[in-house]
């Protein structure tokens, strides 16, 4: 729980005074191409991939690029090939800081691919680019003396491309794993240059190997005895499938360490400040289209504000720039294909013919948008599933059912993020401790833990612990039966 942490980033910044026009960085708009992805010498030379994916961009389907797929021959010659990073951990540190460096010096190719691939507004990219430098410098400056698990697999979520894919990779290599490591289907470009500039900064390719690929790859990766541990973001579903195959497959106690979705709440009692909890409620429900596992999904206004608050919300919604990604004034771009949006649409539509619809925006007319929206329903209760969107779910409560609102919170059974605006002290204490979350924010939004100040990570069916950018994440990937002799 991480009350009232202080918002310090880590990372050196960038020097925005030398930035070039995003026009230059991205001038010749040549569709990237991997034939061949960031792999071992052996599986270079042996790989037999499946046929390339084409990807577009979600805010206009023009074409970003082609990404060659690993077969199941691919896993398996990169299973064979997979090399500890045997190291000194000075060496190990050294390079991963080198990494971050190279990601900081190439900024303009990743917010390039983060628009272009991922539909990331330039202020999410430059947020993310800053998290996966936060990630490499925080755990190559806290290696543990202790011997790695041996071979890791790292899986990764669309939403969070480099940050969280460069994050799980950092963490295994500076414990000196060997590292296969699957981005999710939809970003494999951004994927393959991360994986360059970490090969460029030293890391040996044995020791990092890209398998860029769908659930069948990751099924294969996450079903091996010679895996030991397995470091998992994304859907509470496939956390469970993995779960179950490592169960049957692997070597009993072998780490899973899973950061899955939420279904998070913020409460505004009638103390709040409402210009500062309709800030906190834009940012924390459609910042990154609402694609970010932190993001609020059930607002509990009080009742006696919830008209002053609702007709703020709506007005700060109204001033929301919908559009393309690559303009610097694009506060919500696309979600991010088209499954995606038919799935949010049908949603939405749902609760347009129940009558429930307060407010839906106007979005472009080509690409895979969906409308900032406003629904409204009696609790969270009402929510079956997480909505991965910029769809906000509005409920009213009055004074004395606080603490059912609270069960129902906790009843959903996730425990990822959770808001409080209230000028109440002894509120503050009360709700805080009731409620089941791993990251509590106080009067300001929900979204946006910076590494090391704000470890973030979920209870529940919100993931296993122990959080990312946290002290306690590093010994997860060593092997506990090993340490050394010296400790
Ligand atoms: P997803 O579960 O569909 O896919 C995540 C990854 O798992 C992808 O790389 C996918 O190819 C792979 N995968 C799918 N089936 C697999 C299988 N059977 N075995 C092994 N790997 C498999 O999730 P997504 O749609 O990519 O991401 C969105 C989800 O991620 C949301 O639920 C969101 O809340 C969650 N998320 C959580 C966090 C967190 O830190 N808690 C952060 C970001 C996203
Ligand atoms: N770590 C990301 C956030 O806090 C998911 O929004």
């Amino acid at each position: 729980t991480d009350l009232f942490a202080p918002e310090r980033p880590n990372s050196k910044g960038f020097d925005l005074k030398h930035t070039p026009t995003l026009e230059t960085i991205d001038s010749a708009r040549t569709p990237w191409r991997t034939d061949i992805w960031q792999a071992s010498p052996r599986l270079a030379e042996a790989a037999s991939p499946e046929a390339a994916v084409v990807v577009s961009n979600p805010a206009d389907g023009t074409l970003v690029g082609q990404a060659a797929q690993a077969s199941l021959a691919d896993v398996e010659v990169a299973l064979a090939s997979a090399q500890p990073w045997d190291a000194p951990a000075s060496e190990r540190a050294a390079a991963l800081n080198r990494a971050a460096d190279l990601y900081e010096e190439n900024f303009g190719q990743i917010f390039a691919l983060l628009a272009r691939e991922a539909g990331k507004s330039q202020m999410d990219a430059v947020a993310e680019l800053r998290e996966a430098v936060d990630f490499l410098r925080y755990y190559a400056a806290r290696i543990p003396d202790a011997n790695p698990a041996g071979v890791f697999t790292c899986i990764s979520p669309w939403n969070f491309p480099l940050a969280i894919f460069s994050g799980q990779i950092a963490a295994a290599l500076a414990t000196g794993n060997a590292v296969l490591a699957k981005p999710a289907p939809q970003t494999p470009l951004i994927a393959d240059f991360a994986i360059s500039l970490l090969h460029q900064a030293g890391v040996p390719r044995d020791a990092l190997q890209l398998l860029p690929g769908g659930p069948q790859v990751g099924a294969a990766l996450t079903s091996d005895s010679r895996v030991n541990g397995v470091a998992f973001t994304g859907s509470t579903a496939t956390a469970m499938k993995i779960r179950a195959a490592m169960a049957e497959n692997l070597r009993p106690g072998s780490p899973l360490i899973a950061e899955t979705g939420g279904l998070n709440a913020m409460i505004v009692d009638s103390t709040a400040l409402p210009e500062q909890a309709v800030q906190s409620i834009v940012e924390s429900a459609f910042q990154s289209a609402g694609q970010r596992c932190s993001a609020l999904r059930c607002l509990y206004l009080q009742e006696d504000i919830a008209e002053d608050v609702l007709e703020m919300l709506q007005g700060a919604m109204d001033a929301l720039v919908i559009g393309d990604p690559w303009h610097l004034s694009t506060d919500v771009g696309p979600v991010i294909d088209e499954a995606a949006r038919a799935g949010i649409a049908a949603h939405i539509d749902a609760a347009r013919a129940d009558g429930r619809l307060l407010k839906q925006m106007a979005i472009p007319e080509t690409g895979t948008f969906v409308a900032p929206t406003l629904i409204g329903v009696p609790g969270i209760t009402a929510l079956d599933r997480e909505i991965f969107g910029p769809v906000l779910h509005v409920a009213r409560f009055k004074s004395h059912e606080l603490d059912q609102v609270i069960a129902d919170i906790n009843a959903t059974g996730y425990g990822l993020t959770f808001g409080l605006h209230t000028r109440i002290d002894d509120r503050v204490q009360h709700v805080t401790e009731a409620v089941h979350a791993g990251n509590l924010y106080v009067n300001r939004n929900q979204i946006g833990a910076i590494v090391g100040s704000q470890p973030f990570g979920g209870e529940g069916l919100s993931g296993t612990g122990p959080k990312a950018g946290g002290p306690n994440y590093l010994a997860r990937f060593c092997a506990p039966d090993r340490q050394k002799a010296d400790e």
